[in-house]
């Protein structure tokens, strides 16, 4: 049986190799001073950790104690990592480890992420060279994980940084030449807390094959249709396993859900009102239900989702109950929601990643969970807004894409289009729902979001886009403009009979 995600291989399975002879003399560089070459063995203390243990036990570390880092520690890190690996062993790469305080505030200037650890260490690699296959970065990469094998074994903590802000900036900072490409900033210091788990992985037998390859992969399509369901659950579980670090909420998306409440919900404790019921429905990773609940306190929340690992983890946002999506796998404890039961029904962005196929089920399902008299509430991500274009203009730009924002209004969750809402509104009346009122938000990025998007530009491209962020500011408030074009969409619906 493979090791699932949570288990390394028992000792038991590992067969010691027989004596393995020594290469023949004169296969070594020759006719060079010793002094020339590296000796290969540690420049520091070696304390003794079983490999095993070093590689299961590693965990990204991103909070750090103030003490400073010897730097004879940072040099043996340094030291283990120029012994990985490089494409023909050119070893074109060059670390700068910055311990320097105002330096290192310098860095944190343009990502908080260096803002860290007492030490970050910035690895680059020669900026042409071995560019075929990627044998630069792959062997920055290899030099990099040895050094945060070896400092786990130091006791010290590292966290791999690619999202620096613009490396341009890091590389002159710390004086590297323009021929050196930064690839990334290892921050490494005194671990201020032991990770009590880490982000679990994904099955060997899922991800590994023998031979041929057997399996379906997650698509990297952004499209839904392209996207089984089961894939779609496989991946959204997957995403919450890692945790709330890649889905964090954007202030302009809170406050379009927060101008929702404020227009149609009441707080639950309204006079006489008694143990009101709120379901969210595909809530994922749970951002907006927690923002709900947080706001809407006098409701009890179920969550209805694909997995019950997913609905657990919102539900633990929400202090609520999981309940199953029809498409959920029937495993006990996870029971699909009562029919007519609940005040209000939500479904937030949710129906932009869900297949074609399946939105007309969803939306029927929405009908049947809310009560006589309950109000459902659909909030979506409109085709009729800015909202593609920006898409397009993303794509437009070229280059390497970031992580975030391949996805939105909450990255990294799977799939999404937007939407168009007489296609929509078709589905919900389809299902037996009617439109009690409607309401836009957000025709042109909001400030917060230009701010976001222009992290990374120089000081004259990003004053150009924040005068662009004022002039559309003032288009949007002209009357009728958020309603007709605005990226989010809120329609309030009740039964039709
Ligand atoms: C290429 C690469 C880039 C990464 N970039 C970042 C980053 O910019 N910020 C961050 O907080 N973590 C970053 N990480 C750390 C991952 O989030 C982390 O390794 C992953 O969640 C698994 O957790 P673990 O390292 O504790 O096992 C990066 C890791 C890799 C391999």
């Amino acid at each position: 049986m493979p090791p699932d995600d949570q288990q390394p291989p028992s000792p038991e399975v590992v067969r010691p190799q027989p004596g393995i002879p020594d290469e023949p003399e004169g296969s070594a560089p020759a006719g060079r001073a010793a002094a020339e070459f590296d000796a290969g063995a540690p420049v520091g203390p070696t304390p003794q950790m079983d490999f095993w243990r070093a590689v299961y036990e590693r965990r990204s570390i991103r909070k750090f104690k103030s003490d400073p880092v010897p730097r004879e520690l940072v040099d043996q890190l340094m030291h283990a990592g120029i012994w990985a690996p490089s494409s023909c062993n050119y070893q074109m790469w060059d670390l700068v480890a910055v311990d320097d305080a105002a330096t290192n505030r310098k860095l944190a200037e343009l990502s908080l992420q260096m803002g860290n650890a007492p030490v970050n260490v910035i690895v680059s690699y020669g900026r042409d060279f071995s560019e075929e296959g990627w044998a630069n970065v792959q062997s920055a990469s290899a030099l990099i994980q040895n050094m945060s094998l070896a400092a786990h074994v130091l006791g010290l903590g590292t966290f791999w940084i690619t999202q620096m802000g613009d490396r341009e900036k890091v590389r002159e900072i710390v004086g590297l030449p323009y021929d050196r490409l930064v690839i990334a900033v290892v921050a490494v210091g005194w671990p201020k807390f032991a990770p009590k788990q880490g982000p679990k992985r994904r099955p060997l037998g899922q991800v590994t094959h023998w031979n041929h390859y057997g399996g379906r992969p997650i698509p990297s399509s952004t499209r839904p249709a392209d996207w089984e369901p089961d894939l779609l659950s496989i991946y959204q579980r997957a995403r919450v396993l890692n945790g709330l670090r890649h889905n964090k909420p954007r202030a302009w998306e809170v406050r379009a859900i927060d101008a929702l409440l404020e227009r149609w919900v009441g707080d639950g404790r309204e006079e006489g009102a008694r143990d009101k019921r709120w379901l969210d429905v595909l809530p994922c990773t749970g951002i907006v239900s927690e923002r709900i609940a947080r706001a809407r306190p006098g409701y009890r929340y179920d969550v209805a989702e694909r997995t019950p690992e997913v609905a657990e983890f919102v539900a633990a946002r929400v202090r609520g109950q999981i309940r199953a999506w029809p498409h959920a796998d029937a495993r006990a404890g996870f029971a699909a929601p009562e029919d007519g039961a609940y005040d209000v029904v939500s479904c937030l962005y949710r129906l932009e990643d869900v297949a074609p196929a399946e939105r007309a089920e969803l939306a029927r399902a929405l009908a049947r969970w809310v009560k006589p008299g309950g109000r459902v509430i659909v909030g979506f991500v409109s085709r009729a807004s800015f909202h593609d274009w920006t898409e397009k203009l993303r794509a437009r730009r070229g280059g390497l894409k970031g992580v975030e924002y391949v996805l939105s209004p909450d990255p990294n969750i799977g799939p999404f289009e937007s939407l168009a809402p007489s296609e929509i509104e078709r589905a919900l009346s389809d299902a037996g729902l009617r439109v009690v009122a409607r309401f836009g938000q957000q025709a042109v990025p909001q400030p917060e979001e230009i701010e976001f998007r222009a992290r990374n530009f120089g000081p004259r491209k990003k004053s150009i886009a924040r005068f662009a962020g004022r002039v559309l500011a003032a288009l949007e408030r002209l009357p009728g403009v958020q309603n007709a074009r605005g990226r989010f969409r809120y329609l309030l619906l009740e039964r039709a009979s």
